[in-house]
């Protein structure tokens, strides 16, 4: 159970087996940017200034800085062992093979619920801008079942039944597109990036300008710490950090091309670390022009707050544009997590846990099953939870992913204290505990419902491994 994996280099694998190194540091940020900007800027700000009220702001900062100590730790780890599986990977060759499961278990979290998230968000964008060419979908189409009420004291209720039809479909075109073989190509992403970033710099430049502090009163509405509403709703700065956190991974996604990186001990850590920031300096402005423009609960119920915000500020050209943007360039983020889902599958299959005929490689070369499975799952979730339990979900997997990393990091450096580091994590004792108290916090801010939904399917994930996965482990002596 404790056993511990040997990392094979990639140049010592068998040639089949081993991917071409196609991709430098430009190409990694891009990666990057591209997997991180999504639906957490775009719609999931609606949502996080609906709990926190103007003092959002505080929470992309908390959510930022935590992400940027689990930057730093995985820049670290993915130097060291610059190997496709990612946190799975590290946290098999330092922790043991249960918590190496129970990580790749959390790693189906994030990188599948990612998926569903950012089709609904999509799905907002793609509804919002056909609405403005004057064609009205049907709206029981355009989202998942409405609820009310409170699921622990019985007065939880459905209030209108609905299938986000957009969000599947979005799911499929993506899925289709990696079954058939069609890469995204470094320069189509770059492009896309292009697009994403010079929206928001849009954005910013129309919204800034009707910057009103007045906008800004109250501040902090619903407190700082998480607390019940009288709705069965938890707000608070801390509620809106660990929604918001949302907005800032995807750059742990780059971790798993390292076996195409030209010069990974370099590059991986240059795209890591480069690409948050990055992000990190964007959301802070955009962040800055959103809450300053329109009051908060203007637009905090809204599938597509940028653009109502900037229809509110009476520019509905640009808004129409941006919409476009979103729905052009948000698939870019659907494309960087289902790829990375079926990477994770795949070296999780070559160690044995997954039964070989599931991670088939198709005659076009991508493992056609395990994709279309992927996608049936993640179209369940997108076509009946709504986007912020679904966020919310993917947080708890990735802040798990996120502490082992962290975790990984601080036993290496006690256990091979002179083994070679390419990246060297500066106060490594500082930044990993913070990015370990600082995703428990994020953790136990999540509502009720996520943390308990989290606990099963860390339960089952157990389970499978001790009637299943366990036995088959090829690592067994
Ligand atoms: N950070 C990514 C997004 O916001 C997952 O969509």
């Amino acid at each position: 159970m404790l056993r511990r994996k040997t990392i094979i280099a990639a140049e010592d694998r068998p040639p089949e087996h081993r991917m071409a190194r196609t991709l430098g540091w430009p190409h990694l940020m891009a990666l990057g940017v591209g997997a991180i900007v999504g639906t957490g800027i775009l719609t999931l700000i609606g949502v996080g200034a609906g709990k926190a009220g103007p003092a959002v702001l505080l929470s992309f900062a908390i959510a930022g800085a935590i992400c940027a100590c689990a930057a730093l730790a995985y820049a670290e780890m993915a130097t060291m062992m610059p190997a496709a599986g990612s946190a799975y990977t590290y946290s098999y060759a330092v922790l043991g093979e249960v918590f190496a499961w129970v990580v790749g278990w959390s790693l189906i979290l994030e990188y599948s619920l990612v998926v569903s998230t950012v089709a609904v968000g999509w799905s907002g964008y793609a509804v919002g801008f056909l609405r403005g060419l004057g064609v009205a979908p049907p709206d029981m189409l355009t989202h998942g079942p409405v609820f009310s009420g409170h699921l622990f004291d019985g007065s939880f209720q459905l209030v209108s039944m609905g299938v986000n039809v957009p969000a599947i479909v979005i799911i499929g075109i993506v899925a289709g597109m990696l079954m058939l073989g069609t890469r995204e190509s470094a320069w189509l992403n770059t492009v896309l990036v292009a697009i994403k970033i010079a929206t928001l710099a849009l954005f910013v430049f129309v919204a800034l300008p009707h910057f009103d502090a007045a906008n800004l009163e109250p501040f902090m509405p619903f407190g700082f710490g998480k607390t019940m509403g009288a709705d069965g709703v938890e707000r608070g700065v801390m509620a809106a950090a660990a929604i918001i956190f949302f907005a800032f991974y995807g750059f742990d996604a780059i971790s798993t091309a390292a076996e195409e990186a030209k010069n990974p001990e370099r590059d991986l850590a240059i795209g890591i670390v480069g690409s948050m920031l990055v992000c990190t300096l964007i959301y802070v402005v955009v962040s800055a022009a959103a809450v300053g423009a329109v009051y908060f609960a203007d637009f905090s119920a809204s599938p597509e707050p940028l653009a109502l915000i900037l229809r509110n500020i009476e520019a509905p050209g640009v808004a129409r544009i941006v919409g476009a943007a979103a729905v052009i360039a948000l698939p870019t983020v659907l494309l960087a997590f289902l790829y990375g889902q079926s990477r994770i599958f795949l070296v999780v299959a070559r160690d044995g846990f997954l039964p070989p005929a599931l991670a088939k490689i198709s005659r076009r070369g991508t493992p056609v099953r395990i994709t279309a499975l992927t996608a049936l799952f993640v179209s369940i979730f997108a076509g009946l939870v709504p986007l912020d339990q679904i966020a919310a979900l993917a947080n708890s997997g990735t802040l798990c992913a996120f502490i082992a990393v962290a975790l990984c990091m601080l036993i290496l450096r006690k256990r091979a204290p002179d083994a070679r580091r390419p990246f060297r994590t500066p106060a490594h004792w500082v930044v990993g505990l913070g990015a370990i108290g600082g995703c428990l916090y994020l953790f136990v801010s999540l509502s009720r419902l996520t943390q308990i939904s989290f606990l099963v399917w860390t339960v089952l994930g157990l389970i499978v491994y001790f009637a299943y996965g366990m036995r088959r482990s090829l690592a067994r002596g």
